[in-house]
């Protein structure tokens, strides 16, 4: 949000959360709007407020989980589990998916806009030599195809829309906490917003559905 809000230009920051986090700045220009992402209804009423806020041409979703209290992430086939499965596909798929069909209308027709969601390099099928991870992996890839839909769409109905997945990097967060210890390059969330903001502006529309990390390279799917 900082990294947003000191962008020339940018008139308003709006972030939007099931609860207005601690540090969220009490200013005008970056309100912060508590919604239930997971409520169609509560989304159109988010829809419709945004729409009288002015002209929305950065969406950008950066929720996502990969463990929580009686959520781990699987070592092995063995760990497989249809609670931790639906849990992951619920916050990591299907909360974006409805954030984008709710918000995605409100991007201009004919001017230049982004709709981007945090992703993860783990979740490129290509790219797992490893395993492990099954659900997280698995929900990301799925968010990662909504979102490669959702771009084809854009890009017959907004020509000059960016709509990508991206990958952050390994960023010191409380999604990473645990694995702290074994992480080679963990960056500030300060400097991966910095990054990823980077990479947003030298996006064309010819990028559009497209998986890109936060130094610019393209991740395959
Ligand atoms: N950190 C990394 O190393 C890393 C690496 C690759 C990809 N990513 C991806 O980057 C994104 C951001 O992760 P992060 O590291 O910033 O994790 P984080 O600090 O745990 O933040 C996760 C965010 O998701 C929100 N969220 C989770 N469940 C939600 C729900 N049911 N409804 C609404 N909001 C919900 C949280 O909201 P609350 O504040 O309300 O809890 C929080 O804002 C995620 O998509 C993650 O998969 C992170």
């Amino acid at each position: 949000m900082t990294r947003l809000a000191a962008e020339p230009g940018r008139a308003f920051v709006v972030g939007v959360g099931r609860r207005r986090p601690a540090d969220w700045p009490s200013a005008p220009r970056t309100p912060f709007i508590e919604a239930d992402l997971l409520d169609e209804t509560a989304l159109a009423a988010l829809a419709e407020t945004l729409s009288g806020m002015g002209v929305v041409d950065l969406i950008l979703i950066a929720t996502g989980l990969l463990h929580e209290d009686g959520v781990t992430p699987e070592k092995t086939m063995r760990a497989i589990g249809a609670e931790t499965l639906c849990r992951l596909f619920e916050v990591n798929a299907i909360l974006p998916s409805l954030v984008a069909k709710h918000l995605a209308p409100l991007l201009p027709r004919d001017e230049a806009s982004v709709l981007a969601a945090l992703s993860a390099r783990v979740g490129s099928i290509g790219d797992n030599r490893l395993g492990g991870w099954h659900a997280y992996r698995a929900s990301k890839a799925a968010l990662n195809m909504i979102f490669r839909c959702q771009a084809l769409e854009l890009r017959r109905e907004r020509p000059r829309a960016v709509c990508v997945v991206l990958h952050p990097g390994t960023v010191a967060t409380a999604l990473s906490a645990p694995f702290a210890k074994s992480s080679r390059a963990m960056i500030s969330a300060d400097d991966a917003a910095e990054r990823l903001l980077k990479v947003l502006a030298r996006l064309e529309p010819a990028d559009s559905g497209e998986f890109f990390a936060y130094d610019g390279e393209r991740i395959p799917w």
